[in-house]
């Protein structure tokens, strides 16, 4: 029995998980484009600096201020944390050496030294990108998975969907190595006229979870799940 939880700050799907994610594990959101990926990864990061725990966000796409201007607009007073509790990095994923090593290397040892206990890598799907073959691919994502494994450190990553495949991460890899996914997906009425975001929790490791699939809303201060409601 694994008591103590790390909430997501996202009341509906924290009830989902049997109360939030497992401490220590890896964890991660599958969507495509604008489903809500970061806005979910950073308000996983907000409630844990308002509970006083340091984070660390890793961004492959947009810059510090932009992640700060994002909170900020979420009406979080997100500025008093800014290089104190919460270290944002942006790595650019054009050096293909300079990106896998620093992220593969400096990122547990980072973890240790600011003794963050929450870390979001968004979105992990574009490190996934740099690797040439998907053998090599898979044994370094192992690798990197399992390393960040052994810190005190609970992971959120993100990830894009495969563009063929709404239910599948790009390389179809990352569901298999993290403890828990999330899949937000669009779903379209069968008159095709209206749309809704609908989440569900397709595997969670270690703990029993809800199977239902929910509608949520992404609204100006943060996500809504409307877990009385259903899709179906
Ligand atoms: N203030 C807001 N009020 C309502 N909806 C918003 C607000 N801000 C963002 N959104 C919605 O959230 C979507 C983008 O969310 P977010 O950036 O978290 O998605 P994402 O999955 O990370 O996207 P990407 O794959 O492009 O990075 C927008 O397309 C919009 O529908
Ligand atoms: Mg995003």
């Amino acid at each position: 029995m694994i008591a103590e939880r790390v909430k997501m700050g996202i009341p509906g799907l924290d009830r989902m998980m049997g109360g939030g994610l497992i401490p220590g594990t890896i964890n991660v959101i599958v969507g495509s484009y604008g489903t809500g990926k970061t806005t979910f990864a950073t308000q996983f990061l907000w409630e844990g600096l308002q509970q006083g725990e340091k984070a660390i966000y890793i961004s492959l796409e947009e810059n510090e201020d932009r992640i700060y201007a994002y909170m900020a607009e979420k009406g979080w007073d997100i500025e008093k944390y800014r290089g104190v509790a919460l270290t944002v990095l942006k790595f650019v994923p054009y050096d293909f050496n300079l990106a896998i090593n620093s992220i593969k290397n400096e990122l547990p040892v980072l973890i240790r030294q600011i003794g963050a206990t929450r870390v979001v890598v968004d979105p992990i799907s574009l490190f996934e990108d740099l690797f040439d073959t998907a053998a090599t691919r898979r044994q370094e994502m192992f690798r990197f998975v399992d390393n960040l494994r052994t810190q005190n450190c609970t992971i959120l990553m993100t990830s894009e969907t495969d563009k063929d495949d709404p239910y599948s991460s790009r390389h179809n890899l990352i569901e298999y190595l993290a403890d828990t996914v999330i899949l937000l997906r669009y779903a379209r009425s069968d008159a095709q006229t209206d749309v809704h975001l609908t989440l569900e929790v397709v595997k969670m490791r270690r703990s029993a979870h809800s199977r239902e699939i929910k509608p949520y809303e992404i609204q100006q201060d943060g996500v809504l799940v409307y877990t009385d409601a259903n899709v179906f």
